[in-house]
């Protein structure tokens, strides 16, 4: 007997990507694949001793349901970080969720009507696609240029948008941070439209050199739903992350999250507290910020040394990504089981991609988990795998070289 199930579970398909990047967990691979903070950069310790505190002293509150919206004092925190990043937010315009894919699945839920249009960027984060796609929506891509993407709001299939989604800070998958310039003509370009701007932050934290420039949701105030989390500071483990918006936006999320899981974690959320009230964080993230800078430039050195000519990069300025570019006729995709055979990993940049024709010349690297002698090794197999499909194109070699 088959059972008959949801039109909407017919958006709940297997990827075919990630079944080869099942592949993985074979012995010696290195992954460039995953998007999976450093392990070593867990705060084991601090939250080894918040663990204990939070059960010697509110076990009754750490053990017990709570409320949806989240704890009062976690709520007030966050809005504290937001107004010092120029967002005037209060806490009872703060939603606590379990991780940001939460927030993005309850913004889809509240805000998404089947054939509704989502502007996306292009590539943008799988995981939001995956979200959205769930209510139906009309995805329509933006056009990119150097500094991200371009507020075409006047474009005829963009001005009935009702969601703009975005990510200025280090983008999941380019590595992207869209200028201050470039923020400022978006939010000119969305004040007074009905169009509600959907700002997703997990990297902002992540820089190396200098912070970003502010949120775009500081210009926004009002018309802005900005998406944090505690995964790529502290740990994805602890699924913990936050909404900010308007009140009466909130109130319909944090209805919707009544329906899905009633509330994130109590214990999880008073020892998150307890760690940011003991102040770790500051030096928490100038560890993880070094790990990771130093890793980035791993790879920008072993890319340097090792991609053939023809591939082209740019150096990110925070986060964890590298976007590489292939010449035109090679396809990422076939490429892979031959990456995979050298036990090296990646994803293939079609994954990112909402609706027109993807390039399938394009492919994300992660230089989060990698250790630099790892990332020089996997980077030099990549770029033999490169050379020799290249060898296998006469006619784009002499396009390269002319
Ligand atoms: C752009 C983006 N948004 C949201 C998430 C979800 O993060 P979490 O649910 O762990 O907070 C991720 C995770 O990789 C991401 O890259």
């Amino acid at each position: 007997m088959s059972l008959t199930l949801s039109q909407r579970s017919a958006h709940y398909t297997v990827s075919p990507i990630r079944e080869l990047l099942k592949l993985t967990e074979q012995p010696g691979m290195i992954s460039l694949a995953g998007g999976l903070p450093a392990p070593q950069s867990f705060p084991v310790q601090a939250l080894r001793a918040a663990c204990l505190d939070v059960l010697d002293t509110q076990a009754q509150g750490a053990l017990q349901y709570g409320p949806s919206e989240g704890i009062a004092p976690l709520r007030a925190w966050v809005a504290a970080q937001l107004q010092a990043q120029g967002v005037a937010a209060k806490a009872d315009e703060v939603l606590i969720t379990s991780g940001s894919q939460q927030g993005l699945d309850l913004v889809g839920r509240v805000l998404i009507d089947p054939d509704s249009t989502v502007l996306v960027e292009r590539p943008t984060y799988l995981g939001a696609l995956q979200a959205f796609a769930q209510y139906g929506p009309r995805f329509a891509d933006l056009t990119d240029d150097a500094d991200g993407a371009l507020p075409t709001l006047d474009n005829p299939a963009h001005r009935a948008a009702r969601v703009v989604y975005l990510q200025p800070n280090f983008r999941n998958p380019t590595g992207q941070t869209m200028p201050a310039a470039r923020r400022q003509q978006w939010a000119q370009a969305l004040r007074g439209r009905s169009i509600a701007l959907v700002e997703d932050n997990p990297y902002g934290e992540l820089w190396f050199d200098q912070p970003p420039p502010p949120p775009l949701s500081s210009q926004l105030p009002g018309q802005s739903i900005l998406l944090g989390t505690f995964s790529k500071m502290l740990s994805p483990g602890l699924r913990l992350g936050y909404v900010h918006a308007p009140q009466e936006v909130i109130a319909k999320l944090t209805l919707a999250r009544q329906a899905a899981d009633l509330q994130t974690s109590s214990l999880t959320q008073r020892l998150v507290l307890k760690v940011l009230e003991s102040g770790v964080l500051e030096a928490q993230l100038l560890r993880i910020r070094d790990l990771y800078r130093r890793q980035r430039d791993a790879m920008l050195d072993a890319l340097q040394r090792h991609m053939p000519d023809g591939v082209h990069w740019a150096a990110p300025q925070g986060g964890m990504f590298i976007w590489l570019t292939l010449p035109p006729s090679m396809d990422a995709t076939a490429l892979l089981p031959l990456a995979l055979a050298r036990k090296v990993a990646y994803v293939p940049g079609t994954a990112f991609y909402a609706a027109g024709a993807a390039p399938r010349n394009t492919l994300r690297l992660s230089y989060a988990t990698a250790t630099p002698k790892q990332i020089d090794t996997a980077i030099a197999q990549l770029g033999a795998v490169v050379a020799a499909a290249r060898a296998d194109h006469p006619a784009e070699r002499s396009a390269t070289t002319a």
